[in-house]
Order: structure tokens, then sequence, then C-alpha cells
């Protein structure tokens, strides 16, 4: 564990703690501005090994290859702007450079510092260039901050960063250094200033797909339509409305993702004409128009490069797997999950979901009904183990 100079330091403590309760075994390097702020007595103590700052100790050198190839997992909490600068430009001037350098394992990184410095286009440009090498980081918190101002960039708190690598030394990591982009929930179409059509999604099935990605080390992106339930504090978000503004969000997010899954219910129609005011009611039939809204899964389907995965989901109520394979092949996926809603417990706002998943050698892979989580696992087992099929 990589501690630097970052008044959230004080939580490295904590985290130290909790991870040695978790049963690991913890060695702490701290930079010299990270000693300004919490001792190393403390994480010593803590951590039961000598906390290691300097490359040359007492005359004798610290092996930072050893130390790099020691661990099964680095992670760096906090991370001040400084150290995410260094890691990203490979710059080596102490011994947590080095490590991070030398380090064989996979890289955690927890960023910690005040606002503007975190939204600064210099430290996203960093924060890309580590995630570009694989390095997992780790999303940032909002509220109150050392400048007493209030906004994003506390450090993930020390019970998040201890379920993260719970979830990392449990799970299968199989999706670490990958990046999944997940649609999620419905669209609302917007008739005039208060009313939409929308559908009964929930976005619970995205929701867990998206869990389970975070669990098995992946960074993911979630486009989450509106009134869906709880995302997980771990994703990227980004809270959409209409089909329209779902369109923009994931076609901007496609190059990044290795994979996609586009869980969400879009609606296949939007008002030709949005009424600027509320429609008043009087006794005539109300007639609208509507025109279709765009195809995210076929649009990424023609933006799908050779080294993407694109997986879709069908809810068909008629001849299911003809449609299902069918849909796959027009949009270009790579795998399609059908689900089934003639079963009692299946689709909108379940907590279980019965699931066909077909390749594109129109190979099916049926499961029974199951948790929504469970659902979750057997689709990424199943599209990471077929994924050359
Ligand atoms: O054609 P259909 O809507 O049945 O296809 C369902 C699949 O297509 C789902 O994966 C859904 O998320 C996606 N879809 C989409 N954009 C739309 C409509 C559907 O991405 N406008």
């Amino acid at each position: 564990m990589g501690i630097t100079g970052s008044i959230a330091a004080y939580k490295a403590a904590v985290l130290v703690r909790s991870l040695i309760k978790n049963g690991a075994e913890v060695k702490v390097i701290m930079t010299v501005a990270a000693c300004d702020f919490i001792s190393p007595l403390t994480l010593s103590t803590l951590s039961k090994n000598e906390v290691l700052t300097d490359l040359f100790e007492d005359n004798t050198w610290a092996n930072h290859v050893i130390l790099g190839r020691w661990a099964d997992l680095m992670v760096i909490a906090p991370a001040s702007c400084n150290t995410i600068a260094k890691m990203a430009n490979g710059h080596c001037d102490n011994l947590l450079q080095a490590v991070y350098l030398s380090a064989t394992c996979p890289v955690m990184i927890a960023p910690a510092m005040d606002e503007d410095m975190w939204k600064h286009p210099s430290t996203q440009t960093n924060l890309k260039k580590l995630e570009s090498y694989g390095n997992t980081i780790l999303p940032v918190e909002s509220g109150e901050l050392a400048s007493g101002l209030s906004g994003e960039g506390r450090m993930a708190e020390p019970e998040t960063i201890t379920e993260v690598l719970a979830g990392f030394f449990k799970k299968k990591n199989d999706l670490t250094g990958k990046t999944v982009l997940v649609s999620a929930g419905p669209t609302y179409e917007a008739i005039d200033p208060v009313r939409f059509i929308g559908n009964r999604s929930t976005g619970k099935m995205g929701i867990a797909i998206a869990n389970e990605c975070i669990d098995r080390g992946a960074k993911v992106i979630l486009v989450l339509g509106p009134g869906a339930e709880e995302p997980p504090e771990l994703a990227e978000v980004t809270n959409v409305e209409s089909a329209a503004e779902m369109y923009a969000a994931c076609v901007a997010a496609f190059p990044r993702a290795d994979i996609a899954l586009m869980c969400a219910a879009v609606s296949d129609y939007t008002p030709v004409t949005v009424s600027k005011e509320k429609i008043k009611k009087n006794d005539a039939v109300l007639v609208a128009e509507f025109k279709r809204t765009e195809d995210i899964l076929k649009k990424l389907g023609e933006l799908k490069t050779g080294k993407q995965l694109l997986v879709g989901f069908a809810l068909e109520t008629e001849n299911e797997q003809a449609n299902a394979v069918k849909k796959l092949k027009t949009k270009n996926a790579d795998f399609i999950v059908l689900n089934s809603l003639r079963d009692e417990g299946a689709g909108f706002g379940h907590n279980t979901n019965k699931i066909i998943i077909f390749d594109k050698a129109e190979k099916s892979y049926p499961f029974e009904m199951k948790k929504k989580e469970a659902v979750a696992k057997d689709i990424i087992d199943t599209i990471l183990n077929n994924q050359h099929a």
C-alpha cells in the first residue's frame, strides 16, 4: 500500500487496519509528504511491518523490484495529484514510484485532492493514462474538502476500498484492466414539460451486470435511464433521460469500451413535437405523432472494432428465439440475451430473470430462473468463455 501527501492520509490508517482484519498481509510505503500527515509509526504498528519511505535507508538499498513482485495487489490510497502525475509519466524519484514502476501485480489508485485540482484537464489526462496502463482508478467521492469547499475529490472511504479489494481477491478478476459499457433502465420521452412516455424498466438487470463487472475488476461506464435503482458506487455513471441522450452518451463512451452490454429498455418512438406548454385537456380525442428513435445497439454494431464485444438484449413475446437471433444479426452484436416474459418472475421489476443467450453461430446457452445477480454472472461467464466462438 502506498500512502502519499494528502489530508486523506489519516484514513489510510483505518484502511490498513481493515485490510489486516480481513486477513491481508500489508507492507506500507509512504512518500516524504505523507509523513507530514500521518506518522509512519502508526502505520508500522497497524500493518505489523516496517514502513518504507526512502530508496536508501541507513546505507542500505530498498529493493523495489522485490517489493513490486512480492505483492498480489498494489493500492495507492490516498494518491495525491502530484503522485498521479509522476506515475502517469514514469518518474522515479522516490521509493513509491520505483515500486510502482516495478510492480507486476494489478494496481489500484484512490485519488484524493481538492475539486479544482481533480477537474483540471492535466489530472484527468494523467488518470486516463494510468487507466491505459491497466491500472484501476477508484472513483472519488463528493463532499466536504480540506479547503473548506464542497465538491468532488474526496478519497473513496476505507470501507469502500476494502470492499473492492475483498471482491478482487474473491473473484476471478478476469475483467481487470477492461472497460465495460452498460446501458440500463428506461428512457422517458417528453410530451410536454410535465409528461412523458416511458416504460416499466427498473434497470435492475443492468445494475446487477455493472456490479458483477466491477467485482471482476472492470471499470464500468453505466449509462442510466431515469428512475432506475441505485447505481454501484464504483461505476462512472452518466444519468440520461431520453433515448437521444442515451444514444449520445453510449456513442461517446463506446470507443473506451472493451465490452458493451446494452440492457436499457430504450423507447422506440419519441413525440414528433414536444409541447412547450402543458397540454390542456378538452373533450376531443388527443392525437400525438411519434417518430422513431435511433437504435443505439445497431449504431454500436456499426462502430464496433474487431477487439470489442457487443451484447444486446431482447424481450420478445412471440417467435422469441428466431426474433432474438435475427436481432443479433441485424444489429451486428456478438451475443444476444433473450429474456423470457412468459415465465413467472422474469422481466421488468422482478428480482429474478430467466434467460437464453445466443452467440453469432446461433448456439444457445439456456439458464434456469435465477436472481438477477446470478444471471449477471452467467452472462459475463458466457460471453468471456465463448468470445472467440
Ligand atoms: O429491437 P429491440 O428494441 O427489441 O432490441 C433490443 C436491444 O436493442 C436491447 O439491447 C436494447 O438495449 C437495444 N436498443 C437500443 N436502442 C434502441 C432500441 C433498442 O440500443 N433505440
